[in-house]
């Protein structure tokens, strides 16, 4: 099963990609489903068909689509949880609407959604799973920290699970405070390893990757690029980069013309910001682009005669790896020759050249507070250490 996740700034044409590669997929013979795991929903706006939380109703040939209920969501990955939790909440003397709101944690209701994903591929009804995701890749990030979980979730249940059973009945008697039923811990470790076995499917880089939609505008490619620069730490294949609307020369004269202009030094900027992910452009179109018909279009323009499924883009283009006490950032740069490597930094971005190339990067906060060291350039791979300040 593929899975091909979209994301990107607010309002960048995610959900409008993702449902126009979902629909030209299905035309192509791969059962698709396309799925949203934002809370505002707006899929089936784009589609132009209702969508509903429960199952997934068949749109077209080969194309299912599903917007989830937040609600069932919560329940069938996070019930018995999140009730004990805001029932340990309240007994703390938080007010009870409060407690419930707070037993859900930033993120999590995306990352629930995720988690059916798993389930899919154990049925093996789709070929192909699209996902339009919530602006910022937080959610990827959110599961790229098990660990954070982990700890949350140990002050949760401080308690052994054996102790429990033994001290449960005795403590319930002597403090009033709610102490987890067998089914909430159970519901923990399944909640555990659900997000351990998704974190495995997408980060399989020969099954899923991440596509970015951006916009030729500085915002934007900034905020795309602290993105990027974190898939490619938790270890997230980003396989395309999307630009949408660009101005098409025939419309930028006249009141467009500045806007032509700036476009085209951007665009530059993101074949310099990404490289050596690949690139594909989209036009702003003369309407609004809603339904299947349209979305057909704008894949045809989009993708041409290629397979939208295909990976166009494997592994981490960029690494940071921790050796000898200090880091180093590793690029992937396999089309360029041996030469001069030149490094500005100005202050959480790193400006690397290279011969005819150039690369702005957005570094890490790991890397921001140290010191750039020497660069080497071998095999394709540019590395460079990063060393405490003196
Ligand atoms: N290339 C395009 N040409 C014309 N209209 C477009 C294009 N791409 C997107 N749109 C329109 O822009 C609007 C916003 O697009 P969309 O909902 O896909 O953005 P989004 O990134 O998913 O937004 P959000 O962050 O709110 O989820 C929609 O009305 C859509 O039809
Ligand atoms: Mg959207």
């Amino acid at each position: 099963m593929r899975v091909i996740l979209y994301t990107g700034k607010g309002g960048v044409g995610k959900t409008t990609v993702a449902a126009a590669t979902a629909v030209r997929c299905a035309e192509l013979g791969y059962k698709t489903l396309v799925m949203s795991t934002d809370a505002a929903h707006s899929l089936s706006d784009s589609l132009d068909m209702p969508l509903e939380g429960r199952g997934q109703p068949l749109l077209a040939p080969n194309l299912w689509g599903q917007e989830m209920d937040i609600n069932r969501t919560i329940a069938d990955h996070w019930g018995e949880i999140q009730k004990y939790i805001s029932a340990l909440l309240a007994w703390k003397g938080m007010d009870k609407v409060m407690a419930e709101e707070m037993a859900i944690f930033p993120g999590m209701e995306e990352l629930a959604n995720l988690l059916y994903i798993a389930h899919y591929e154990d049925d093996a009804k789709y070929d192909v799973v699209i996902v339009d995701c919530a602006p910022t890749g937080e959610t990827l990030r959110l599961l790229s920290f098990p660990e954070i979980l982990h700890w949350w979730m140990d002050k949760l249940f401080p308690i052994e699970r054996k102790l429990m059973s033994l001290v449960r009945p005795l403590a319930k008697r002597v403090v009033s405070m709610p102490l987890p039923e067998n089914k909430v811990l159970d519901d923990a470790e399944l909640l555990y390893s659900e997000i351990e076995r998704i974190h495995a499917l997408l980060t399989d880089t020969t099954k899923s990757s991440i596509r970015l939609v951006v916009n030729p505008e500085k915002m934007v490619i900034k905020e795309t690029q602290r993105t990027f620069a974190y898939l490619n730490l938790y270890s997230y294949s980003t396989d395309l980069i999307v630009c949408n609307r660009l101005i098409p020369k025939s419309a930028g004269n006249g009141y467009f013309s500045a806007w032509l202009e700036s476009q085209t030094s951007y665009l530059q900027m993101i074949e310099e910001c990404f490289s050596p992910v690949p690139l594909r452009k989209l036009h702003l179109q003369e309407r609004e682009v809603v339904g299947i018909p349209m979305l057909k279009g704008l894949a045809e323009a989009l993708f041409g005669n290629e397979d939208p499924a295909a990976i166009f883009f494997q592994g981490q283009s960029q690494e940071v790896r921790c050796e000898g006490g200090h880091y180093i950032l590793s690029l992937d740069l396999p089309s360029l020759e041996k030469g001069q490597v030149s490094l500005m930094r100005s202050g959480s971005e790193l400006i690397v050249q290279l011969n005819n190339f150039k690369r702005n990067i957005i570094l890490p906060v790991v890397l921001r507070q140290l010191e750039v060291g020497r660069a080497s350039f071998e095999q394709g791979r540019l590395e460079i250490k990063f060393e405490s300040k003196k």
